[in-house]
């Protein structure tokens, strides 16, 4: 199934001294969501913000807050970035230690109108969705480890992609397949063609010249 194709640069990899500029400048060029990594130093090995930042983005800009929970027990926090501003919440099925609390979580984001998202690890299959096809926005196949900014692409991730994309596909579901990490001008092709349509890309658009690189990619996405 087609669906639309939406940018989300990664302010992982901005310039933290001039995030409200670069945010904006990101927006201008067209792209739709903002991608917020949310990280614990617990699920991983780094720290990055929480509230603060979130809170002080929202007023500055228009784009739809995607943010990507990688930290332990994210029920706990749901509220307080929903009432900040997240729209797309994602969290980490690695984080569940039963269905139950999965079950939990997407009801809450759900309960307050919010787009529910889970992520996989490179390591996690993904057959970890298909009690959830139908209950969730947004599946995010991580194209790397998460933890870090700047990493290569794993190729064998590409596979994962497609059969996600496969699986909605056969149960009819229109649902939004994100893909984080290492997404260049030359992996973006590459995960279009496996059904991805969330593209999330930190230095790819922070590094070098912000509206040029969103053009690049939003040209490549076929969103001109
Ligand atoms: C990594 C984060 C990503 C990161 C991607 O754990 O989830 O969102 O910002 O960065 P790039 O696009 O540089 O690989
Ligand atoms: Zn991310």
């Amino acid at each position: 199934m087609t669906m639309k194709n939406i940018l989300s640069p990664s302010i992982l990899s901005a310039d933290f001294a001039r995030l409200g500029e670069q945010v904006k400048e990101a927006e201008d060029a067209g792209a739709e969501y903002l991608h917020i990594d949310v990280m614990d130093g617990v699920f991983v090995p780094s720290i990055t913000f929480g509230m603060p930042i979130i809170k002080s983005l929202r007023p500055r800009t228009g784009l739809v807050f995607d943010v990507h929970l990688m930290i332990l027990d994210p029920i706990r926090y749901i509220d307080t970035f929903i009432d900040l501003g997240a729209e797309v919440l994602t969290f980490h099925e690695e984080v569940a230690r039963e269905p139950k609390e999965l079950e939990a979580l997407i009801r809450k984001i759900h309960e307050r109108g919010k787009k529910a998202g889970m992520a996989i690890k490179p390591e996690t299959d993904v057959s970890v969705f298909k009690p959830y096809l139908h209950e969730l926005e947004q599946f995010l196949v991580m194209t790397v480890r998460p933890g870090y900014g700047g990493q290569d692409y794993m190729p064998e991730t590409t596979e994962k992609i497609r059969q996600t994309r496969k699986m909605l596909d056969e149960a009819g579901i229109k649902a939004d397949i994100q893909v984080d990490g290492g997404i260049t001008d030359s992996t973006l092709p590459v995960v279009l063609d496996a059904g991805a349509n969330v593209i999330v890309a930190g230095s790819a658009i922070f590094k070098g010249n912000i509206t040029d690189n969103c053009r690049r990619f939003l040209a490549t996405m076929g969103n001109t």
